[in-house]
């Protein structure tokens, strides 16, 4: 089966990047990206190509090259869906926010919506991918809405969960640890539509990194890696807590742990706490789905990833206070940092977004600054909590262009995501305009003392 058209629903952080790459790679291919995001998608075809919806290294560029060749952005969902041989879906799946499952449970509303969309639409046999992250056997309700359609027309349902990270996706993309097709490995049909799909990577990934499995074991390795990866983060962020009470630093204790070959230095990195689209959600999936099975030791198990998560979020904001003698009512702390991670536009889940809350519910006044997040996302991102009614949020909160401009007259600044900006900053004219004594708070560990003479300087984990 050679595949000429490539249809991707849902122009994301995930669809956009990987099919960018996709029609890269494999320039006989037709890439049609939709959404029904009509804004999203003028972004998308915007002559100017930084004026694309998502930041990403290395995206841009790429766009350029392909757009318009092999690449196209449209908003006609039905046209693509019928001319396409093969169908990745990549729309959201939310926590849901209402209902059975309310805080835990993945929302399917819009992965139901388009597999009847493609049900209907479709006239010619077709592989539909499931791109996004879903719970377990969630494949076996697509095939059963897309068997229904009653008009002859085969489909092939597969699971090919996607393991970029946000800030290097494009590399993630090019050189991926492995590729993932599930697939009803059982049929010949099952293992020609595989076949077809594992073609379309091999153009540009050694054979050997491309695994295949039954459908479930894809899904599930899915969240099992990002419950894994999170795991990671909240183990070494629940040891930044003991090391600030025992004169151990994180950064030596994650070296020391992270040389043992059996665990590896990645993802040991001590944190204000994790956030991004995946994590969190992904975790409360397979809570919720271990409970299901009445799994109570296991549900509870993963649980405390996200329980250790929350806390560190709030013990640096808890932290903040007490070091500011009690009291932030009226003092004016400048935010360095708003994204989930450097080197991204997405501030989904960032734990900025909740030291921020905490500190206005003291009364303070916050000043943000983040090189790629815009001011409406940010207050909008503290409206979807619900903390303050009306204005509240932009009364309080000023979001500006200069980060150094920002810290006169500050009592206080915290860096919150890991921009390598920051580092270089000039942290002497910082220290200079601010009100004294002036506080310099780390939840990233990116500054070196040596750099930033005079402040009160708290670092996560460690005595300072
Ligand atoms: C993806 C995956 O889908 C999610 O399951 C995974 O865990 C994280 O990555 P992401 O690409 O980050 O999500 O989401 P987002 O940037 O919100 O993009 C989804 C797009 O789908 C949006 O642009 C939305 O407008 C679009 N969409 C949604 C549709 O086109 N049709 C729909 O019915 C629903
Ligand atoms: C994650 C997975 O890495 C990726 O494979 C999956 O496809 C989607 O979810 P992403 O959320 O984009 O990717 O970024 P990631 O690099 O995993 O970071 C997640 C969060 O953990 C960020 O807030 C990051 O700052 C934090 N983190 C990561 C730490 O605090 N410490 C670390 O050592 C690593």
């Amino acid at each position: 089966m050679k595949i000429k058209n490539i249809c991707c629903i849902g122009a994301g952080y995930v669809g956009g990047p990987t099919m960018a790459v996709i029609a890269q790679k494999c320039p006989k291919v037709k890439v049609t990206v939709v959404d029904i995001n009509e804004q999203r998608i003028q972004f998308w075809n915007d002559p100017d190509v930084n004026k694309i919806p998502i930041y990403e290294p290395g995206l841009a560029e790429i766009v350029k090259e392909v757009r318009g060749r092999n690449l196209f952005f449209s908003t006609d969902v039905e046209k693509a869906i019928d001319e396409s041989d093969m169908i990745f879906i990549s729309v959201n799946t939310p926590t849901k926010t209402y209902g059975i499952g309310k805080g835990m449970a993945a929302d399917l509303k819009w992965i139901e919506l388009c597999a009847r969309q493609i049900a209907e639409v479709s006239k010619s046999d077709k592989i539909v991918i499931e791109k996004s992250t879903l719970p377990v056997r969630t494949a076996a309700a697509l095939k059963d809405i897309l068997d229904s359609t009653g008009n002859g027309v085969k489909f092939q349902i597969l699971s090919n969960p996607e393991f970029l990270a946000e800030g290097t996706a494009v590399e993630d993309l090019r050189n991926p640890d492995r590729v993932l097709v599930g697939g009803d490995i059982e049929t010949e049909e099952g293992r020609e539509a595989m076949d077809a799909l594992v073609d379309i990577y091999a153009s540009w990934v050694p054979r050997e990194k491309i695994l295949t499995t039954n459908v479930w074991s894809s899904e599930l390795s899915k969240l099992t890696a990002n419950a894994f990866l999170a795991q990671r983060v909240s183990s070494i962020n629940a040891i930044s807590e003991l090391c600030e009470k025992t004169e151990a630093d994180v950064n030596e204790v994650a070296k020391a742990v992270g040389m043992d070959s059996r665990v590896g230095p990645k993802f040991l990195k001590a944190s204000v706490g994790f956030g991004g689209s995946c994590f969190q959600k992904d975790i409360l999936n397979l809570v919720y789905i271990a409970r299901s099975f009445n799994l109570k030791e296991v549900a509870d198990y993963w649980e405390q990833v996200i329980i250790m998560n929350n806390h560190q979020k709030r013990r640096f904001a808890a932290n903040m206070v007490r070091a500011m003698h009690n009291t932030v009512a009226d003092k004016k702390i400048v935010i360095l940092g708003w994204a989930f991670k450097k080197d991204t536009n997405d501030t989904r889940e960032s734990a900025a977004i909740y030291v921020a809350d905490y500190l206005l519910n003291e009364q303070a006044k916050i000043i943000v600054y983040d090189p790629k997040v815009t001011e409406e996302q940010i207050y909008s991102d503290l409206d979807y909590l619900g903390s303050r009614s009306g204005n509240a949020n932009r009364q309080a909160v000023t979001v500006v262009n200069d980060p150094v401009q920002a810290c006169e007259e500050a009592h206080a600044v915290a860096v919150l995501t890991e921009w390598d900006e920051f580092k270089n900053l000039n942290w002497k004219m910082v220290y200079d305009k601010m009100l004294k004594p002036a506080f310099l708070f780390d939840g990233r560990r990116l500054l070196k003392k040596e750099n930033i003479e005079g402040f009160n300087f708290y670092s996560l984990g460690s005595v300072n």
